[in-house]
This record gives structure tokens, sequence and C-alpha cells, in this order.
């Protein structure tokens, strides 16, 4: 601080440093500037009294314990409106789709693709812990993002898959077979995997033993083909399609299914394939409704490539 006021006629404060060089004046702040604070005062002050703002936790009871704002406006109801919209525009789809077909659905592309995101949700919350994420597969349950089918992917099948559950079964052939047989048998099931024909030994044994049966004439797991793209299978396994439908997959692996079997009572090492019935299970257990059902069953066929 200066002694004397070196700039007697200028406003300063009587702050001075660095020589008095540098002082402090007194000058009032910007206009601008003046007017954006008392605007915000302003604002502050009419907030206030609109929105809920000022907490009074002294307040008795378990109410909300704040100034409610004479617009009556909350998060809560402002996010239920929301809701109610969503709601609204929901609901004009899933009606439209309560009464169409699957086969209507896909011919529909706005309403495929709402019914593939709904779907998408579905999936996640009640298949993806069996057939993983976009039915990429875990090991033990089948990849549903091919067009490879142990019990057919037409729609008609694949609602009747997630309504009723599946529960293939194959014998345990342990018994029934030597062990040069089952050796013959595992070999042939890895040959056909590969892609190889198969010897005419090995195909009279497949054929002799009743596993045609069940895998079909040409082991690619159907039975017999209808018109319309239908087919007659009980589930069993396709054996030319190189993929392993029980890992690791193999000798080992092939032999195994075929001594122990699949689903089988009582035979300790038997593969375990159940799929639950959707529209059979409790309520707390994961119960579908024909609608949600319906959704899933357009998307696990287009997961498949729509085959
Ligand atoms: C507890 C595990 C589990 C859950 C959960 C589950 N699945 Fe499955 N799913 C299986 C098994 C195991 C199979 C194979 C059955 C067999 O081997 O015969 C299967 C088979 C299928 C098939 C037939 C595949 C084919 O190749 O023919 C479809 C379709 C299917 N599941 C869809 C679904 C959908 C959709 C959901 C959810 C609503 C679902 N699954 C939930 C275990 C499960
Ligand atoms: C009663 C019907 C039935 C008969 C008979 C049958 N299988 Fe199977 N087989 C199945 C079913 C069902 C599966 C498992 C499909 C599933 O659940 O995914 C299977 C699976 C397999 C697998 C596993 C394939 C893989 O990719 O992991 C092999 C290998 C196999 N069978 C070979 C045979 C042979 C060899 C015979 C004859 C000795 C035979 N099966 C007889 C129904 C049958």
């Amino acid at each position: 601080m200066a002694e004397n006021n070196p700039y007697p006629g200028e406003n300063n404060t009587g702050h001075f440093w660095d020589d008095d060089s540098l002082r402090e004046l007194d000058n009032p702040p910007p206009k601008w500037w003046m007017i954006a604070l008392w605007a915000s005062v302003a604002w502050f002050v009419l907030y206030t009294i609109l929105y809920p703002s000022w907490p009074m936790p002294w307040l008795e009871g378990d109410g909300d314990k704040f100034t409610k704002g004479i617009l009556g406006w909350t998060s809560i109801e402002e996010y239920k409106e929301g809701m109610e919209e969503v709601k609204a525009v929901r609901s004009k789809f899933d009606e439209q789709i309560a009464d169409m077909s699957p086969e209507q659905i896909l011919q529909d592309p706005g309403l495929t693709q709402y019914t593939l995101a709904s779907a998408k949700v579905l999936f996640g919350d009640y298949c993806a812990a069996c057939h993983g994420s976009g039915g990429k597969g875990n090991p033990g349950y089948p990849v549903l993002a091919d067009d490879d089918w142990l019990w057919g992917g037409t729609l008609a099948k694949i609602n009747e898959t997630i309504t009723n559950g599946r529960k293939g079964n194959m014998v345990a052939h342990a018994n029934l077979l030597t062990e040069q047989e089952v050796d013959t048998l595992a070999k042939f099931a890895v040959e056909l995997n590969q892609g190889d024909k198969g010897s005419d030994e090995a195909w009279a044994l497949y054929n002799s033993k009743g596993c045609s049966g069940c895998h079909g004439p040409t082991a690619n797991g159907v039975i017999a083909e209808l018109p319309g793209g239908n087919v007659i299978t009980v589930g069993a396994a396709n054996l030319i399609d190189r993929i392993w439908r029980f890992k690791p997959g193999g000798y080992e692996s092939a032999k195994h299914t075929i001594l122990y079997g699949v689903n089988q009572d009582g035979v300790e090492q038997t593969r375990n394939a159940i799929m639950p019935g959707f529209a059979q299970l409790g309520q707390l257990d994961g119960k579908l409704t024909p609608d949600q059902i319906k959704i899933l069953t357009v998307y696990v066929h287009e997961l498949g490539g729509g085959k």
C-alpha cells in the first residue's frame, strides 16, 4: 500500500503493488455481466417457486421432504408419461402381432424389425443361458444361428419346439454292440463328419443296427422329407453336416454317445439334452405366453438364415 496515492484522479482503491505500477481499480462490472447476473438470480427465484427445490429435512413424517413447486412437476411423473407414450406405440404393434401368424409378420418389414428387437430381449432373458447370446451355442447346447436343425427349422417346427420342448432319445448301445462294432461305428461317424463317404461295411452295420431308423437313410438326421420343406425327424443328430452336436466331437466323443446314448434314464454317463417346453413351465420358472413364443419363433427362424 502506498502512503500517498500517486494516481489521485483515478478511481483506484488505494491498493498498489510492484512499485505502484500494478493497482486495483474500482470500475463497475460491464453491463452485460450485470444483466446476466440479475437474470440468473431471477431465474433462480422463479425456478424455486415453480419446481421442487428446497430440501426440508426437518419436516415430520415419511413423505417428500422438499418444497414441491407450484407447477406440481415431478421427474417420476414425467418418466411415467414417457413410458405411457412408449406403451401406446408398443401396444399398437403388439396388438397387430397378436392377430398375425409368424409367416404374416415376416411379410411386413416394419413389424419384422419390431418383432426381432423385442424377441432379442426375450431371448437374452430366457434362452441365452443355454443357447449362448444370439443363439451361437454353448457346449452341450445346439447352435441356433445356423440352418442345421435337429427338429426342423420351419416356423411351425420351431414354434412346436419352444412351446412343448424337445427331448432327444438315443438308446445306450453298450450292451447291444460288440466293442468292434462300436469302434467301427464311431470311426464311421468321424468319417462322415469329415465329409468322407464311409465304407460299405460300416453302412451295412449302420443299417442293420437300427441307426438309420433315427439318423435316417443318408445319416443326415432326417427320416423322411415331405413336400413344402417339412421333415420327419426324431431329433437325431445330422451325422454328415460336419457339426458335432456333442463337444468336443471326434472319435471318443462319438463312441461315448454310441455307448451311453442320449437322455437315457438310469445310464449314468448318458448325454443330457433336454429343451424345456416354455408353454408348460410354471409361472416362476419362465413360462412364456403364446405371443412371446410367436415372436421368439420368428427370431430363431431368422437367426437360422430363415431356413
Ligand atoms: C435349459 C437349457 C435350455 C434353455 C433355457 C433353452 N433351451 Fe432350447 N434347447 C436346449 C437343448 C438341450 C436343446 C437340444 C435338444 C435336443 O438335443 O434334442 C434345445 C433345442 C432347441 C431348439 C431346436 C434346435 C434344433 O436344432 O432343432 C430350438 C429352436 C430352441 N432350443 C430354442 C430355444 C429358445 C427360443 C429358448 C428360449 C425361450 C430356449 N431354446 C431355451 C436347451 C435349452
Ligand atoms: C432312437 C433313435 C436313435 C438311434 C436308434 C440312434 N441314435 Fe444316435 N442320436 C439320436 C439322437 C436323438 C441323438 C442326439 C441328438 C441331440 O439330442 O442333439 C443322437 C446322437 C448321435 C451321435 C452324436 C453326434 C454328434 O454330432 O455329436 C452319434 C455319433 C450317433 N448318434 C450315432 C449313432 C449310431 C452309430 C447309432 C446306431 C448304433 C445311433 N446313433 C442310433 C438318436 C438315435
